[in-house]
C-alpha cells in the first residue's frame, strides 16, 4: 500500500475517464510533464453543507483550468461538462464530506524534446481531506519573509494560468521563506512593489479601506480575492484595487492572505529579506495580531461556502445534485 498520510480519505483517483484505487494508479517516468512542468492544474475545496458537500465557484475553477490548458496549447481531450461531472463524481466516489480537488492536465507520455509533439495531454483528477493549508494555528496569523527573488513577471508569461513548471518559483521560495523560520513566502514585483504569495493573493487594510493589487502587478488574480472583494464591498466596507508598495504593507492596519488552499488568513509578522546585502529583523504588522477586519471577512467567508448565506447560494454546486 502506498503511504496516504497527507492524503487523508483519498481512495480513488480519476485518470482518463475511469476510476483507479489510489495505490495502484502508475504513470512512465519519461511523462513529458515529469521532466519539464508541462502541466495545467486547478485548486478547488468542496465543503460541507446543510445539503451534502458543495464545490466553491466550481465553473470559474473549471473555465480557469481549461483556459490554463489553453496557454500550454493544449488540445484537452475532455470538455467544459466532462471535466465538471468528473470532478463532482471523484468528491462523491471518495465519500468526501470536506476536500481539496486538483484536476491535472499534463503532457503525458510520447517524447522527450521540449516541444511534446507525440505526447498526449491527459487529465487526472484527484481529491482528498485537507486541513488548513498554513497549518492550524494560521488563523490566529502568519509570519511571512520577504522574498529576495522577484515574482515571475507580467511580460513573462501568461499569469492567468496556472502551470506546473511556473510553480517552481513557488516551491523554491516556499522552502526558503521556512528556512528562514516564516511560515511562507511574500513576492515582490520587478517594480519593487508586493505581488504575492506562492499561492496566494495579498490585502491590506487601512483606516478600514481594504485594497488588493491587481493582473497587471504580476499576481494570479485569484478566484477567493475576486469573492472577497465582492464579500467585502456586501458587507459595507469600502474596497479599493491597485498597486500595494512594500511601505504600505508595513504601515498597514492589517494584512491578509487569500487562496482556495489557505483560504483567509492574517498575516501579523513581517522579515524583509529583500535586499540580501541588507538583512532586516522580523516586524509585526498592525498590531501583531489577527486584525478584525480580517476576522470578519474570514467569518462570512467560512458561512459562505458551508452554505449559511443564502445570497451566495449562487457560488455553490451541490455534490449530490
Ligand atoms: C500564485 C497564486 N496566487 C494566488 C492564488 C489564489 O487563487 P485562488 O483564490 O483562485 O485559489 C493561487 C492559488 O490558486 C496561486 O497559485
Amino acid at each position: 500500500m502506498i503511504d496516504t498520510t497527507n492524503f487523508p480519505k483519498a481512495k480513488v483517483i480519476w485518470y482518463q475517464g475511469k476510476f483507479h484505487d489510489w495505490s495502484e494508479i502508475t504513470l512512465h517516468s519519461m511523462t513529458h510533464a515529469l521532466h519539464y512542468g508541462t502541466s495545467a492544474f486547478e485548486g478547488i475545496r468542496a465543503y460541507p453543507t446543510a445539503k451534502g458537500p458543495a464545490v466553491f465557484r466550481l465553473p470559474e475553477h473549471v473555465d480557469r483550468f481549461l483556459n490554463s490548458a489553453a496557454v500550454i496549447k493544449m488540445n484537452p481531450p475532455y470538455g467544459q461538462e466532462e471535466i465538471t461531472q468528473a470532478i463532482l463524481e471523484t468528491v462523491r466516489r471518495n465519500e468526501l464530506d470536506s476536500c481539496y480537488i486538483r484536476p491535472l492536465f499534463f503532457y503525458s507520455y510520447g517524447n522527450l524534446g521540449l516541444v511534446p509533439k507525440a505526447s498526449p495531454a491527459e487529465l487526472v483528477i484527484a481529491a482528498w481531506e485537507w486541513g488548513a493549508y498554513l497549518g492550524e494555528k494560521a488563523s490566529a496569523g502568519v509570519s511571512v519573509y520577504l522574498m529576495p527573488w522577484r515574482r515571475v513577471h507580467i511580460s513573462q508569461i501568461d499569469l492567468r494560468a496556472k502551470l506546473g513548471g511556473v510553480y517552481v518559483q513557488s516551491t523554491i521560495c516556499g522552502l526558503m521563506a521556512r528556512d528562514k523560520g516564516c511560515d511562507e513566502a511574500v513576492f515582490l514585483n520587478l517594480e519593487g512593489r508586493i505581488a504575492e504569495g506562492p499561492g496566494e493573493n495579498i490585502f491590506v487594510v487601512k483606516n478600514g479601506v481594504i485594497k488588493t493589487n491587481s493582473r497587471s502587478e504580476s499576481i494570479l488574480e485569484g478566484i477567493t480575492r475576486t469573492s472577497v472583494l465582492e464579500i467585502a464591498a456586501d458587507l459595507g466596507y469600502k474596497t479599493t484595487v491597485g498597486p500595494i508598495a512594500k511601505d504600505e504593507l508595513l504601515a498597514a492596519d492589517e494584512a491578509f492572505f487569500t487562496g482556495t488552499a489557505v483560504e483567509i488568513v492574517p498575516i501579523i509578522k513581517l522579515t524583509d529579506g529583500s535586499d540580501p546585502a541588507d538583512p532586516k529583523e522580523p516586524v509585526a504588522l498592525g498590531n501583531g495580531r489577527a486584525g478584525e477586519v480580517c476576522g470578519r471577512l474570514r467569518e462570512a467567508y467560512l458561512e459562505i461556502v458551508q452554505g449559511r448565506n443564502s445570497r451566495y447560494e449562487k457560488w455553490l454546486t451541490y455534490v449530490s445534485a
